[in-house]
């Protein structure tokens, strides 16, 4: 009996210890290096059917009919004739509806959405479709469905469309959808006998992010401009390269009018047969033309990224690619877009942004060339687009890449290359187990994992841009909460180094939970509802509290017997587990700490600002687990996780004010105390 209690006592004890306290030093003094405005940003690619079937608030699949299989999407029913002599050059089918020959029969076509079309109850929908009459009149019935209801009716919405000419115009009405579905059907019936024939059949929700046609799924886009991102990288990824040349990622395809936009098969459709989804395509519906215009909206540097003239080089040997003296097209697609970007209104490219909507310059200012290229045919095809560059647009900062490792030989070679490319920026990638974000991971291999990665890097030459990474837990490939923490003690040596640092991007942005490619993401949703990721809280705490200049956070290195060399927090030996990172924020006269607790015991911490006199309120933002580590956000409890507000007092200290706390085990807090 007695040794079982003390067997009680010493594990409440471990339970309950806390380690030594940690005391820290933030020199608030000296105001250090700028934090770049772009910072903390995010990175879009149409994978996981992020743009149709996601951002994108288009809710017809295959609506112009390109689809390879032209009704892959649609079911169609009675007298239905495909034609390809289409109002459109670049999307020429359509369909007739005719006569199915009696009266007891029907004639029409019903569109399954992306995993079904999401409606709710009271909300209005616009249905457009191209249309003529080729006997001058005619009528369709457009309809919500649910075809597995249990009602006496599949359809709960309906409206009628006459259609009154012979030449091909554009009708549009409104629907009022009767019920919330979240995976509905469109259906268009053919009234009468007289035919019809219809082309780029659409859908949207009415409400969309800013109201506008063609827009965006509001609480999306919403989700995007509430982290407050410094830069907005698009259209990807791999599908910037494309599986073939062919398939890349064609910027001048996706910008004028919406139903003369060319499909492209998208490269994730491709990419990973036990996740496959045969009818992946790209409508372009989600152009250039709208992610600037998105950029424009969240105020986020907008940040294109086209193609060096390489297919996916996983993917493909020598031949896939344009050969050196292909590459004019490629370069003359960065020179124009810089044109359609930032040109006057009476400039080739200039005008149509002017005919879209924008006759003002979106004000580009970044352009990555090539994606996640490696070796020497990146590198050598990457000069003459420098050049090219150089000459007409000196002012554009050029994002090279160091192909897709976070370090070792090929690695080392992409940066030396770009820095004898004098490239502006260097676009990192990083998918890696939760050792090398801690830094723990096998040093020989990975020297450069960890939260003290650009401590070391050389400050001459190009800045970096972490353009893709997240921590992938080993066998663990979702979005628990584990990996998220470190995430954000990964980015405390972000923050440190942001004279080299000039911004980073969490990867990838979007999943549909019944569509995905790739996991973790940061945002995931279904066709009626969306989560934030414990990620997306990470990205969000960092953005919206990056302050303007780093601050010097130390404490004494634990490995020096003397207690005299002071080191960042950084989870060393030691630290028992401790990040830590600091910012001055002018605009509003703050100090603002990040501490990342990775342990499993709660940390006393102390940190003194020094320069600082007498005691101070402090607010707090605390990230933390519900319970287990494996925690995370669904779509049924999307809010399990996510910051919680406080408050805490500083107290006057020796050298500065002094701020006093338990950091709770496996935990992220950041502080804001006035200056
Ligand atoms: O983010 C997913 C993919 O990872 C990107 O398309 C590519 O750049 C990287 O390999």
């Amino acid at each position: 009996m007695k040794l079982r209690f003390l067997a009680f006592s010493l594990a409440l004890a471990a339970s309950t210890t806390a380690f030594a306290q940690h005391e820290m030093e933030v020199n608030t003094k000296k105001v250090g290096a700028e934090v770049s405005p772009t910072m903390y940003g995010l990175f879009f690619e149409d994978i996981n059917f992020a743009a149709d079937g996601g951002l994108y608030g288009e809710l017809v699949k295959n609506r112009s009919f390109e689809f390879p299989q032209a009704y892959m999407g649609w079911r169609v029913f009675g007298n239905v004739e495909l034609k390809d002599d289409g109002p459109f050059e670049r999307c020429p089918h359509y369909v007739v509806l005719s006569d199915p020959g009696h009266k007891e029969r029907r004639t029409g076509l019903q569109n399954e959405g992306f995993f079904g079309i999401g409606v709710e109850k009271g909300k209005e929908y616009r249905f457009s479709v191209w249309a003529k009459a080729p006997k001058g009149k005619s009528q369709i019935r457009v309809q919500l469905i649910n075809e597995q209801a249990m009602y006496e009716r599949q359809n709960f919405s309906e409206v009628k469309i006459d259609i009154s000419s012979m030449e091909w115009a554009k009708y549009e009405v409104v629907i009022k959808s009767a019920r919330t579905e979240p995976k509905a059907n469109l259906r268009i019936f053919l009234s009468g006998k007289d035919p019809v024939c219809l082309e780029h059949v659409s859908l949207f929700p009415k409400d969309t992010y800013k109201g506008r046609k063609n827009g965006l799924r509001r609480d999306l886009a919403e989700a995007l401009e509430d982290i407050h991102p410094g830069v907005f990288r698009f259209p990807g990824g791999c599908i910037v390269e494309g599986t073939t040349l062919d398939t890349r990622y064609q910027w001048k395809n996706t910008i004028g009018p919406v139903e003369n936009r060319p499909l492209n098969k998208n490269r994730w459709e491709d990419t990973f047969d036990y996740r496959y989804f045969a009818d992946y395509y790209q409508s372009y519906g989600l152009g250039f033309f709208e992610f600037f215009q998105l950029c424009e909206d969240i105020k986020a540097e907008p940040l294109p990224v086209l193609s060096v003239g390489l297919a996916c080089q996983f993917q493909n040997k020598e031949e896939a690619h344009a050969a050196m003296d292909e590459l004019q097209p490629f370069i003359d697609d960065c020179l124009d877009l810089v044109e359609f970007a930032n040109g006057p209104v009476d400039s080739k490219w200039g005008k149509i942004r002017a005919e879209m909507g924008h006759p003002a310059p979106f004000n580009m200012k970044y352009l990555g060339i090539g994606n996640e290229q490696w070796d020497t045919h990146y590198y050598e095809r990457l000069k003459p687009f420098v050049k090219a560059m150089r000459e007409k647009y000196p002012e554009i900062k050029i994002v090279g890449t160091s192909g897709p490792d976070s370090e070792g030989k090929m690695f080392d070679k992409g940066w030396e290359a770009m820095k004898v490319q004098k490239a502006d920026l260097v676009d990192e990638h990083y998918y890696r187990n939760e050792e090398w974000f801690l830094g723990t991971a096998d040093r020989s291999k990975y020297p450069n994992c960890g939260a003290l990665r650009y401590d070391s890097y050389s400050r001459k030459g190009p800045k970096v841009f972490a353009g893709e990474y997240a921590c992938h837990g080993k066998g663990k490939k979702w979005n628990h909460f584990e990996t998220s923490l470190y995430e954000a003690a990964f980015m405390t040596g972000i923050e440190r180094n942001a004279d080299i640092v000039e911004m980073a991007t969490y990867a990838p942005l979007f999943a549909h939970v019944d569509g995905w490619q790739w996991r973790p993401d940061m945002i995931w949703y279904d066709n009626l509802r969306m989560f934030k990721s414990v990620s997306y809280y990470v990205q969000q705490m960092y953005a919206r509290n990056k302050g303007t200049n780093v601050l010097t956070l130390t404490t004494a290195d634990p490995q020096d017997a003397k207690g005299k060399k002071r080191v960042p927090v950084a989870g060393q030996e030691g630290m028992d587990g401790l990040f830590a990172s600091s910012v001055y924020d002018k605009n509003t006269d703050e100090i603002v700490i990040k501490v990342v607790n990775t342990s499993k015991t709660a940390q006393p911490v102390s940190i003194s600002l020094n320069g600082m006199k007498g005691e101070r309120a402090a607010t707090t933002l605390t990230l933390s687990h519900s319970g287990s580590m494996d925690d995370e956000n669904t779509l049924d409890q999307p809010e399990k996780i996510r910051p919680v507000e406080g408050k805490l007092q500083c107290i006057d200290g020796k050298k500065g004010t002094v701020l006093s706390d338990q950091i709770p085990a496996m935990t992220f807090r950041l502080y804001h105390i006035k200056k």
